[in-house]
């Protein structure tokens, strides 16, 4: 009580200089509590919208940004962290209009606030650098990819950091408004929808509003000669960018949206976003494809199958998130198997001849080692068995449970976590649930043990 007082009095006599600090103010934590990613977003805080104005030279790399931030405080914080690759400088931080004190370490970024738990506030982040990509556990790379002109910008599992700061984990979802100025012969394409596009001098402004909630891996910023279109395609607003070196094969890029998203729609409920499309940039050495929230980014000109992957993401992956990345099989799996749900629509192969050429594999094949459900580690997040034996296991339970019960499943799943987070014991959860069936062997048997299972 007496400290309080006196607290509170020096509180008094400063302001306005420093708000006096709550006596159970602590630290946020330095990462989210993901096994695979220790270090990987930021606790006592929820993010709820990014507003990113970003100034981009390609022929230098030269990257200045403005991030500001609307967040909420879930404790009492003395200090809290955004995720931020040291090679990016930060030159200034406020918080809520004030100047911040901050350090960097590591790829933390720590600044010390004094903020009560439940008080919203708003953070500005000034930085600059020449921004370059991570290296994964896998040896992909992701983050800010520099192409021959410009960046391929594709963040999974943890590229967010190399380009701006934020609460870098999937489970704190926010709104996103990009601001991205480059040379007029450049053009920025992000999430969302295209709200402007400005030019001064020899510099044009993009601006892209992403209204529904994303988790920052899918978050993109790229950069190119991009040909851009914003069309509407049967009841789709479909903004596409394309890279010229791929033009010719790319002419009906667009329109080829519809078909899958309307097919898709049919299965697993209502498309979850304000707009669709794609990014189609000349990236040879990069190895995927990553289906960046709304508006997915091809290192080539996608095939059938491979557009499917990434618009059946957009509600598996992107609307419905993982909450650990050990669940990534919620994603690649899912999918995986809407690849083969197509090609079957389309008569390319049936589904039931997916299921028997990915279980065809012997016994003794490396690949039956890795249960889906805990691909080993973070090298393992991009590995076949969290694709094939995920889809394969969507594929035993449908046979389980019978079509009509396997695709209320798939709805419901894409309608209760909508915009969310979820996790494979929901899954498992919600599939005993709508089936009335236990499912444990079934589901122990295709996501959890090595091994090949029986049919
Ligand atoms: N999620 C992407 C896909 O649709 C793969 C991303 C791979 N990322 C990486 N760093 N290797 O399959
Ligand atoms: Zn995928």
């Amino acid at each position: 009580m007496k400290r309080l007082l006196a607290l509170a009095a020096a509180a008094f006599i400063s302001l306005p200089l420093a708000p006096a600090i709550a006596l159970d103010a602590q630290p946020g934590a330095p990462g989210a509590g993901d096994p695979y990613f220790p270090d990987q977003g930021n606790g006592g805080y929820d993010a709820g919208h990014y507003d990113l104005t970003l100034d981009y030279d390609p022929s230098s790399n030269r990257l200045a940004g403005v991030a500001r931030i609307s967040a909420r405080a879930t404790q009492a914080l003395s200090r809290f962290d955004l995720d931020l690759v040291s090679t990016l400088t930060v030159r200034s931080v406020t918080l809520n209009g004030r100047p911040a004190a901050f350090s960097q370490s590591g790829s933390e970024l720590v600044i010390t606030s004094a903020l009560p738990a439940g008080r919203d506030f708003s953070v500005e982040v000034r930085y600059d650098g020449r921004p370059t990509h991570v290296v994964d556990p896998d040896g992909s790379r992701d983050g800010w990819i520099r192409t021959s002109d410009g960046v391929f910008n594709a963040n999974e599992p943890q590229g967010a950091m190399t380009w701006y700061p934020g609460n870098h984990h999937m489970t704190d979802k926010a709104t996103y408004r990009f601001s991205v100025t480059v040379p007029s012969t450049r053009v920025a394409v992000a999430n969302g929808d295209l709200v402007s596009k400005a030019s001064k001098g020899d510099r044009t402004t993009y601006v892209w509003d992403s209204r529904e909630p994303m988790a920052s891996y899918l978050a993109t910023v790229s950069i190119g000669k991009f040909q851009l279109t914003d069309t509407r395609v049967g009841g789709y607003r479909v903004i596409t960018a394309v890279d010229p070196k791929l033009a010719d094969g790319a002419k009906d890029f667009a329109e080829r949206h519809a078909p899958v998203l309307d097919y898709f729609s049919s299965l697993f409920g209502p498309y979850p976003f304000s707009s669709t499309g794609g990014i189609a940039d000349h990236a040879p050495e990069v190895g995927y494809a990553l289906e960046a929230q709304s508006r997915p980014i091809y290192p080539r000109v996608p095939s059938e199958s491979l557009l499917a992957h990434e618009l059946a993401h957009q509600w598996f992956g992107d609307s419905v998130t993982p909450a650990l990345w050990r669940d990534i099989w919620l994603n690649e799996g899912f999918a995986t198997y809407a690849q083969w749900l197509w090609s079957d629509k389309q008569g390319t192969g049936t589904v039931q001849s997916s299921f028997d050429k990915a279980y065809a594999r012997a016994a003794d094949d490396e690949f039956w080692q890795t249960p889906p459900a805990d691909p080993g580690g973070p090298a393992g997040l991009f590995h076949d068995p969290v694709y094939d034996r995920g889809a394969m296991t969507l594929h035993v339970l449908r046979r389980a449970v019978g079509d009509d019960v396997f695709f209320r499943i798939l709805r419901t799943w894409a309608s209760d976590h909508k915009y969310g987070n979820a996790d494979t014991a929901a899954f498992i959860a919600l599939s005993e649930r709508l089936s009335g069936k236990q499912l444990d062997s079934l589901f122990d048997a295709w996501l959890f043990k090595p091994g090949k299972p029986s049919l």
